[in-house]
């Protein structure tokens, strides 16, 4: 295997593997799904490797898209057959606490050979995710992950529906996920663990076929450990119609860029308007050359609609608070520090004061509010039905992703300018000395994280919670 062949952090170019995307499995079916988390193998390299030893929910990487209906009861069987105890989050879901997956805060982790029921009806229409919240680092980054879809009660016309979850792993040469860095220090204090090699739905630049004058709907997911994924769709201008499942006012962005950071998504509407036989590809742009990510492959012979097609209407509405009362608000600082060039000289962990070499030997090297890892009391307690801004200062030299579980949340902060506009989201990016403060309605009762979706900068202190009081 040629190093060219490889992702790396200043970007390079991948490899030339052409496959077809597994297509998903729906289910929703009132009887438990299972969903088992298992080791399997998959061709992440296609024929330049043989098949990489994975974990895989079902066995495959990404796991099954789940499709449901808003508002519909979904029930799960999650089966452990991993030999390490797991659980599953519902990523964006505004669920009960109870099943929200956190091992240690909302339920004890599934022992291997165990089980675990999560029955949920999602509030929100949109594109979500599902992954383990036990050794996330560890467990995402041997792939277990999977998409979560909640289909609208009216959805918008499109003539397909396609979700691609975008992943980029460490293989070796062997084309073996790179074990043996796993857990090291020099990720977990800088930007995470990076990966070599790009997948779309398991697979190496996949080949979408479609049809000159269809209207797509595509769903992007970033079920990286820790890159941030700038994605462009070569040729076309795409609508970007929500972000992190919730809706917006349709509009294209200029330069065509969609930036996503670890565990967030957007909703596009792409109409086909290249001739047939055009193959342009989805570009990931971040790096110093633009790397091909998927290709889309017009039929050479079939034309589904000749007339251009309107601008799409906007998605419906979700049930989210029309306003936020942020004079009322209860406010609550996050001062993030830490990581390699950072100034942070040593913070609490486990209730005592260490320094740096100490919570390095503890593998922690980031801190919130001076604490590193997570705290016997929350970041902050909050009654039900108040609005909550947490004010969130990025004292450190690098990127985060800052993801609270259980609600949405507006910026209404952006270093010290009042913001209006800005999207619902479940995980903000937060440059490096940047500062937002996010705003967010408490009217779901229980313990709920806030941690950086770097899963490095989580596993190595990034990680407090909320309680919202009952
Ligand atoms: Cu996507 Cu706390 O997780
Ligand atoms: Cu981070």
């Amino acid at each position: 295997m040629n190093r060219r062949h490889f992702l790396s952090t200043a970007g390079s170019a991948l490899g030339l593997a052409a496959l077809t995307p597994r297509p998903g499995t729906a289910v929703g079916s009132p009887a438990p799904r299972v969903l088992e988390a298992r080791a399997a193998t998959a061709p992440l390299m296609g024929d330049a490797a043989p098949p990489a030893a994975v974990w895989g929910y079902d066995g495959r990487v990404p796991g099954p898209v789940i499709r449901t209906k808003q508002s519909e009861k979904l029930h799960l069987r999650f089966e452990n057959r991993l030999e390490q105890p797991s659980t599953v989050h519902w990523h964006g879901i505004r669920i009960d606490n109870a099943m929200d997956g956190v091992a240690g805060l909302t339920q004890a982790a599934v022992p291997p050979g165990e089980s675990f029921d999560y029955v949920f009806t999602p509030p929100d229409a949109g594109t979500f995710w599902y992954h383990p919240h036990n050794r996330t680092w560890e467990q995402m980054a041997r792939g277990l992950y999977g998409l979560l879809i909640v289909e609208e009660s009216e959805p918008p016309a499109v003539d397909r529906d396609l979700a691609l979850a975008f992943d980029d792993w460490r293989l070796g040469e062997d084309g073996q996920i790179d074990e043996a860095s796993l857990g090291h220090m020099r990720d977990w204090s800088h930007a995470g663990r990076l990966g070599n090699w790009l997948t779309v739905n398991g697979v190496s630049q996949p080949e979408i076929p479609l049809r000159q004058g269809e209207r797509l709907r595509l769903r992007l997911a970033n079920c990286c450990n820790a890159r941030v994924l700038s994605l462009r769709l070569d040729g076309h201008a795409a609508w970007l119609m929500a972000l992190d499942g919730q809706p917006i006012t349709p509009y294209q962005p200029d330069d065509g860029v969609i930036t996503l950071a670890p565990a967030q998504r957007a909703d596009l509407i792409v109409d086909a308007v290249l001739a047939p036989g055009a193959r342009p590809a989805i570009l990931e742009v971040s790096g110093a050359y633009a790397l091909e990510a998927a290709y889309l492959s017009y039929r050479p012979d079939e034309v589904l609609r000749e007339a251009p097609l309107p601008p799409p209407a906007a998605l419906p509405d979700n049930p989210l608070p029309s306003s936020l009362d942020l004079g009322g608000a209860l406010r609550q600082e996050l001062l993030m520090e830490g990581g390699a060039m950072g100034r942070m000289a040593g913070a609490r962990h486990k209730g005592q004061q260490m320094g740096m070499r100490e919570l390095v030997d503890q593998g922690m090297v980031w801190a919130f509010n001076g604490t590193a890892g997570m705290t016997e009391t929350p970041l902050l307690r909050v009654e039900r039905g108040r609005t909550a801004v947490i004010e969130m200062i990025n004292d450190t030299a690098w990127p985060h992703a800052l993801h609270l579980h259980g609600h949405h949340f507006r910026v209404v902060e952006r270093n010290g300018e009042a913001r209006s506009e800005e999207p619902w989201r479940d995980t903000l990016l937060l440059e490096r000395d940047e500062k937002a403060g996010i705003a967010f309605l408490a009217d779901n009762p229980g313990k709920w994280m806030l941690h950086c979706h770097m899963l490095e900068h989580q596993a190595a202190g990034m990680a407090t919670w909320v309680e919202v009081l009952g």
